[in-house]
């Protein structure tokens, strides 16, 4: 297994063996790497019924405490009650429930930029945060130095540093997890030990101030709220012994901050980051957004399904761009399923257990996918008015997601979240290089950490907004969304 950006290496290896499948046995675990969008929705799509489970983390589950985080629940009923709940509340239908709580968020995070513009990184990270926290528990927090978000934050640093396959020896040798903290070779035990109750610390505080505020009548309407709701449970209840509903409810909500917000970040630096790398298409964005959106107001949600916002082809290519939703995707090796019983493909044995990861970049995006090329997106018929999407490539958000049964249930809410940043960002900011001492734009370098958190390293840039009148927006819409 390499060590790190294993990505890179798997896609040398399905070029060096001219194979969209390859096997490695590390450790007496079988890892099975599907390398072509085809061999990943043939396996975990169509043999969903197969493909679904997870492999068991023995650090993350036996040793840490995250056996309730429906990311790693092997698939069986305690997944499905999770995932139906889950589901119900992140259908398309309902993005009503969640639309006014990104709203919010968004607003006092256009404020800190105006504020404090070179903290952006720490509000974008704060804007992510916000958003789980009030769509979660209708919990609206200060900009800065939230505890309910730091806390959040070292919860999901956990789980990336043990998501990554191999990480642990105890995750291919379960037996090593009843050595003593103290044996020699043991620190993966300390390391636990150390990490212990960190989620459930973090996620039982918000939860109780939900049912507090249930007793007080005091509850705002968000997730945890309307689950209680349905499932009747007693509001008077607030003491530390859960029924299984509630305990169903409560890690539903937490596992917003495992799915959503690391996610979420990585997609918002990215972008922040393209724009940097490519000035003419935030220039020519911006023109589009000022034609269709205007100085008065702020973008909203109903604009992303305007026809005059869709008609303007390279918004929404600047706001799905491959370069963009393929390093998601590389990103998401981390999260591999499990198949549940002996299998056949391509003439191949697949044993059963086997960990298979799927690892796509699609052969349609062409030989230069890192660049910014809307036009590959689009085509233009002979005597045709305007673009139109190219039909023959593919959407890169059918990958960045996942597949089959075990898709991300959050994309909905996540596209619409990031669709309301980026383009909120763009029709009031500029973002432009930083400037050295000796006044010379510093130029982006794109560079990727190797982890499950495969996030951009960090780097400088200058977001200022674009004129007072932008900046006068801002503060009147944060003014509205206070009252
Ligand atoms: C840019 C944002 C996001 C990306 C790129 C993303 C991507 C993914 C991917 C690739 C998976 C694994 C799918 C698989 O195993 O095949 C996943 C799972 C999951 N995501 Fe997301 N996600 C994002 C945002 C969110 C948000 C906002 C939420 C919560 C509202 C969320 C909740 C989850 C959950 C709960 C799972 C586990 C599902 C299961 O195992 O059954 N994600 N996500």
């Amino acid at each position: 297994m390499p060590s790190s950006f294993q990505w890179i290496k798997f896609s040398q290896w399905a070029e060096e063996f001219d194979s969209d499948i390859l096997h490695l046995e590390v450790a007496g675990a079988n890892y099975i790497v599907l390398n072509s969008y085809d061999a990943a929705t043939d396996l975990l799509e169509k043999r969903s019924n197969i493909y679904s489970s997870r492999p068991h983390y023995t650090m993350l589950c036996d040793l840490v405490g995250w056996s309730g985080d429906l990311l790693l629940m092997p698939y069986g009923n305690e997944w499905k009650s999770h995932r139906k709940l889950f589901q119900q509340e992140f259908h398309p239908s309902n993005s009503s429930l969640y639309l006014p709580h990104e709203k919010k968020a968004l607003c006092a995070f256009l404020k800190s930029l105006l504020d404090a513009p070179e903290e952006w990184g720490e509000h974008a990270q704060h804007l992510l945060g916000a958003i789980i926290l009030g769509v979660a528990y209708g919990l609206h927090v200060q900009p800065k130095n939230n505890p309910d978000i730091k806390a959040a934050s070292k919860m999901v640093d956990i789980g990336i540093n043990a998501l990554l396959p191999g990480e642990f020896v105890v995750d291919n040798f379960p037996i090593l997890k009843y050595v003593p903290s103290w044996f020699p070779g043991a620190s993966f035990k300390r390391k636990a030990n150390s990490w212990y109750g960190i989620r459930n610390a973090t996620i039982t505080p918000p939860f109780m101030k939900v049912k507090k505020a249930m007793v007080n009548g005091t509850a705002e309407d968000c997730l945890t709220l309307r689950c209680l709701q349905r499932f009747d449970c007693p509001d008077s209840r607030h003491d530390s012994n859960l029924s299984v509903e509630e305990e169903i409810i409560k890690n539903t909500a937490g596992t917003m901050f495992e799915g959503g917000s690391d996610t979420g970040l990585t997609a918002l630096l990215t972008f922040i980051l393209a724009m940097l790398c490519f000035p003419h298409a935030q220039r020519e964005a911006q023109e589009e957004l000022d034609e269709i959106i205007g100085k008065e107001r702020l973008p909203d949600h109903e604009d992303e399904d305007s026809e005059k916002y869709n008609e303007n082809i390279l918004i929404k290519s600047v706001f799905s761009f491959p370069w963009l939703w393929l390093y998601l995707t590389y990103r998401f090796l981390a999260v591999p399923h499990r198949v549940d019983t002996d299998d056949t493909y391509k003439g191949y044995f697949i044993p059963k257990h086997s960990i298979v990861i799927p690892n796509v970049w699609d052969k349609t995006y062409g030989p230069n996918a890192h660049l910014f090329e809307p036009k590959r997106w689009l085509l233009k018929g002979p005597g045709q008015r305007g673009w139109r999407l190219n039909p023959n490539m593919r959407e890169p958000t059918s990958i960045s997601f996942g597949f089959g049964r075990r898709a991300c249930p959050g994309k909905h809410m996540a596209l619409s979240s990031f669709w309301l940043s980026v383009s909120s960002l763009l029709h009031s900011f500029n973002i432009t290089p930083a400037i050295d001492r000796d006044g010379n734009p510093i130029g982006p370098k794109v560079e990727y950490v190797s982890g499950a958190a495969n996030r951009p390293v960090p780097f400088q840039c200058t977001i200022k907004p674009r004129s007072e009148e932008h900046a006068a927006l801002i503060r009147r819409a944060l003014d509205s969304e206070s009252e």
